[in-house]
């Protein structure tokens, strides 16, 4: 990252955390967040996944959460992920789902977390679906690969994870987890990670990003490439295209809210295209991790707040 962006990024992450902020936040800023959130239930959002696959756009849905205290909060999330799985197959919607190892219990108890996620991937397996494992903060990173691997062990292949290019042990996880037959997504990385586990300059963050979506392309394995830079997108079309590797082979994944018109162009374009689409009343680590990327989405947001 260069020093502007990565301080501006840094310090929103800081003051997020702060607790008077998120009081505030919490009070007044809900329906600035609507930018970002589907909706608060599951109704309204199979609305906007059917609105969206009409524009030729895939989805991947997500209900809000993380970081929970107890573990009853958990087996909460695991039945309102069952309850999206099915609803998502009685809409017969185009979407998969998206969840967090820390909103199933990551941080307070590792096996009853990964039976959580299991339940949700068995229900996703009878609804002949897909369940992607987000990746969070590096103390949860290898036991997020390692749950995954597990489940392929236990011959449930409907699941995958998230890899961030800011990490420096990431090419070697892209290898052991191709090696696994782990469907990956690829992202640069939304969380403050110290110098010593990642990449700080940002031209270091793209060149591996680069590099493992190379490492996927190269080989003929499908891919996930989550991001909004022009320079990354661009670059995969550039790629593929002077490789005959076919759009079939990779898709774009972008967050809802955020550069719908290019999301709807690539999917005209003839590109595979999902979008991520959360929704739920746990907006606040979500959102500020949003206005964090980019200052340009806290001025969207800014701008909303006095129209
Ligand atoms: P970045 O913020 O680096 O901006 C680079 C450039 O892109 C900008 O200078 C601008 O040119 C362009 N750009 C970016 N946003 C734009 C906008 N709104 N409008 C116009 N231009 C814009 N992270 C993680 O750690 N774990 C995870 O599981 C996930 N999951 C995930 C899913 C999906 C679908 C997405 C899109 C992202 C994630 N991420 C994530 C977040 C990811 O790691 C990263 O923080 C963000 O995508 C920001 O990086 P970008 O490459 O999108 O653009």
């Amino acid at each position: 990252m260069d020093i502007g962006s990565e301080l501006y990024r840094k310090t929103l992450l800081t003051i997020s955390g702060n607790s008077l902020v998120e009081k505030l936040t919490l009070k007044y800023g809900g329906k600035l967040a609507a930018k970002f959130i589907a909706s608060q239930e599951l109704q309204p959002a199979l609305d906007v996944i059917r609105e969206l696959n009409r524009k030729g756009i895939m989805v991947t849905l997500d209900h809000l959460g993380e970081g929970i205290k107890a573990l009853s909060e958990a087996s909460g999330y695991r039945e309102e992920y069952i309850r999206l799985v099915r609803g998502i197959a009685a809409a017969s919607v185009n979407a998969n789902v998206s969840l967090k190892p820390t909103q199933m219990g990551l941080a307070l108890d590792a096996k009853a977390c990964f039976t959580n996620i299991r339940a949700v991937v068995q229900e996703a397996a009878a609804a002949n679906n897909f369940v992607r494992i987000d990746m969070e903060d590096t103390p949860f990173t290898q036991a997020t690969i390692d749950m995954v691997k597990q489940l392929h062990r236990e011959g449930l292949t409907n699941v995958g994870t998230v890899i961030q290019a800011y990490l420096h042990r990431t090419r070697a996880d892209v290898k052991d987890l191709i090696a696994s037959g782990v469907n990956l997504r690829l992202v640069k990385g939304a969380y403050k990670e110290p110098a010593e586990v990642a990449f700080q300059k940002k031209s270091e963050v793209i060149d591996n990003f680069k590099a493992i979506i190379r490492m996927h392309l190269d080989q003929g394995i499908y891919t996930a490439i989550a991001s909004h830079d022009d320079t990354i997108i661009r670059w995969v079309k550039e790629y593929a295209a002077a490789n005959r590797i076919s759009p079939e082979k990779f898709e774009f994944q972008m967050l809802y809210g955020l550069r719908m018109n290019e999301q709807a162009k690539l999917a005209a374009d003839g590109y595979r295209v999902r979008c991520y689409v959360p929704y739920g009343k746990m907006w606040y680590p979500y959102y500020t991790r949003r206005l964090a990327e980019k200052p340009a989405n806290l001025m969207m947001v800014l701008q909303n707040m006095f129209r």
